[in-house]
Parts: C-alpha cells; structure tokens; sequence
C-alpha cells in the first residue's frame, strides 16, 4: 500500500512537470487562417452546399460553380464577399459559362462571412494568400 502511494506520488509529479513543460506549445500553435477555413466548412455545409454542392462543383447553367472559379479566384475579393454578403441576381459569367439566376442574401453574420470566404478560397483546388478578416466584410458596401 505504502509503495503504491509512493508511486502514485511519483506519477503525479511527472505528469505535472510534462504538463508544465508543455504547455506553452498550445499559445504557439495557433494558425488564424486555419481555424478561419474550419469555422467556414461549418458555414459552408450548413448555408452553401445544398446549390454549390459538397466540392464547389455547382450545377451547370444553374448554380454557379466555386471550385476553380474564375469569377471567384480572379475577381476583385470584395465582390465576392458582396456575393456572400447580400446575395447576387443578374447575369454573370463564371468559367465561360452564363448564369442569370438568383442567389438571395443568407443573413449570415460578418465573422461567418468572412469564414466561408476563407473556406472557399482555400478549398477544391482554390488558394488565396491574404486572409479575409471581418473588418473586410463590414467595410463591403451594397454598391
Ligand atoms: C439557393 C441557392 C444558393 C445558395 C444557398 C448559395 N448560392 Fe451562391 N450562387 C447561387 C446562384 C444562383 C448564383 C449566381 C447568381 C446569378 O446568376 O447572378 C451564385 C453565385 C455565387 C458566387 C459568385 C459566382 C461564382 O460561382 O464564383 C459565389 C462566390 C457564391 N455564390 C458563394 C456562395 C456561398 C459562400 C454561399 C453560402 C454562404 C452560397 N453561395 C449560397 C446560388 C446559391
């Protein structure tokens, strides 16, 4: 009994000195853009994939795609986030296709915003550099 104690002792000592060892890793390991991009899939499967679909593929002549957009990707990135922000109605030529549909605004938040654009631009072959933050969505205006 008296060992066991002893041991158990022991073991509590060890774990808080890993503990302690490790615990200034979690500050540093954080990556915004990266838990951006996971916040947005949330986004994403709960307000976009039902017409843009699981990979960004869309509908032909429907609903436009997202994966390798050209619209998206080589477009100015406020528009896109205006698209995303109050919705999106006339025509518009994504990948040498003509859409004339209607996207109606999502009522999404400017932080969930900015998240699924991350989703988006980094997703299905898509890659973007910068960051969209939310001091980008609010400062989009309706035009
Ligand atoms: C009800 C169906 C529907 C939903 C839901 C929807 N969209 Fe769209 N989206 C469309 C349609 C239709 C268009 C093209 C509108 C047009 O023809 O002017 C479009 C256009 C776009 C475009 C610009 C064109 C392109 O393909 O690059 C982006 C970006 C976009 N949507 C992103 C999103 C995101 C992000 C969400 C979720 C937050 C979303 N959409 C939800 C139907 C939808």
């Amino acid at each position: 009994m008296k060992k066991l104690l002893i041991i158990s002792a022991i073991g509590c000592l060890l774990m808080g000195f890993t503990l302690q060892k490790e615990s200034p890793v979690y500050t540093t390991s954080q990556d915004p853009l990266k838990e951006s991009i996971e916040r947005g899939a949330e986004v994403y499967t709960e307000y976009c994939v039902q017409c843009h679909l699981g990979k960004g593929e869309g509908i032909p002549k429907t609903f436009p795609p997202l994966a390798k957009s050209d619209w998206l990707t080589k477009n100015n990135i406020t528009n896109a986030i205006r698209v995303v922000k109050y919705g999106q109605t006339g025509e518009i030529k994504v990948n040498g296709e003509t859409y004339n549909g209607v996207m109606a605004a999502l009522g999404l938040y400017e932080d969930e915003v900015a998240d699924v654009m991350n989703y988006i631009l980094n997703s299905w072959g898509n890659s973007h550099d910068e960051m969209v933050t939310e001091e980008h969505v609010k400062k989009v205006t309706k035009e």
